[in-house]
């Protein structure tokens, strides 16, 4: 009787040591054996935005290049023109050729608006969920490039890609498993846990594995795949990784935004070495990003979020 309660008691703790283990060593790697990835719903990759994407990892997209992207798609151009026209990024007089938008509001805020408006086809649902995912990854985008300018990265365009598709993983889990996916975010929200503990748990695999098998669908420049795949590691997990700098400057933009509580985003403990990796060092310039997230967020979000 004895030996068999010992004997039991031991597979528990193998059990739970295991299951540590298992919790400790979870990776992404094998996603698509756990998951039946064939049978995914994922949305496909507006043509202009791909176009986009390419021209600003090759590090060569100018004023002429973007205005003529843009000029084959008509209804492409007017929809960027009503937003460079809206209230919100308007400065003086309206605007109606995209080269008037450029010179009117500047390189940077038109490249930033022709990649929202491709990328908000993405949008499936107008779901709360949907809703504040997107949120929390408008915000994240509009802090990387903030956060970029602050340490005068450049190649401003890029992060603010990056933040804007960094949880995109997320996104497609909401899309294929609604109800298993609202109880994720539930757990992650009531029990203040990081979201990939709780999805490998209840899926075997989490957002950033997901969300680089949708990248590599959709043909993604390496650095977009090591931002959404890699953002939840630490500075000491990839130090040596070409793609780090890029990397922890959306982690960085995630923990600005998780302080500002915009959206449904990740809670953050300790960064401290993750934010001096890429030069971030005094509290100061924490609370300025804060400042200028906040005053900068709320015109990013009225079109993205727009229906
Ligand atoms: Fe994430
Ligand atoms: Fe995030």
């Amino acid at each position: 009787m004895r030996g068999t309660s010992v004997h039991k008691y031991s597979c528990t703790l193998l059990f739970i040591l295991l299951m540590i283990f298992h919790m400790n060593t979870h990776k992404d790697d094998d996603f698509e054996e756990i998951a039946d990835a064939s049978k995914l719903d994922i949305p496909s990759l507006p043509v202009i935005a791909a176009r986009v994407l390419d021209m600003l990892s090759e590090e060569m997209l100018n004023a002429d290049d973007l205005a003529e992207v843009i000029s084959f798609d008509p209804a492409f151009t007017s929809r960027v023109l009503k937003v460079a026209n809206s209230p919100y990024f308007c400065r003086g007089d309206k605007v109606s050729s995209i080269d008037e938008a450029i010179m009117n509001m500047g390189f940077e805020a038109v490249s930033d608006i022709v990649v929202m408006s491709a990328l908000k086809d993405l949008r499936r649902g107008s779901d709360a969920i949907d809703e504040g995912l997107w949120e929390h990854s408008t915000a994240v985008a509009v802090a990387s490039r903030l956060i970029a300018v602050q340490l005068g990265a450049g190649r401003l365009g890029e992060h603010f890609i990056h933040g804007l598709l960094h949880d995109i993983g997320k996104m497609v889990m909401n899309i294929n498993f609604k109800e298993k996916y609202a109880a994720v975010i539930d757990e992650v929200r009531s029990a203040a846990k990081p979201f990939e503990e709780v999805e490998f748990a209840a899926f075997g695999f989490s957002h950033c594995g997901i969300g680089d098998y949708v990248a590599k669908k959709w043909r993604m420049p390496v650095e977009i795949r090591s931002v959404i795949s890699m953002h939840h590691l630490t500075a000491s997990d990839i130090a040596d990784n070409e793609h780090a700098f890029d990397v922890l400057l959306v982690k960085a933009a995630n923990y600005v935004c998780s302080e500002l509580k915009i959206g449904i985003g990740d809670n953050y403990g300790f960064i401290e070495k993750d934010l001096a990796f890429i030069g971030l060092t005094k509290s100061a310039q924490i609370e300025r990003l804060m400042e200028k997230v906040e005053e900068e967020y709320p015109k990013y979000k009225s079109f993205m979020l727009k229906k």
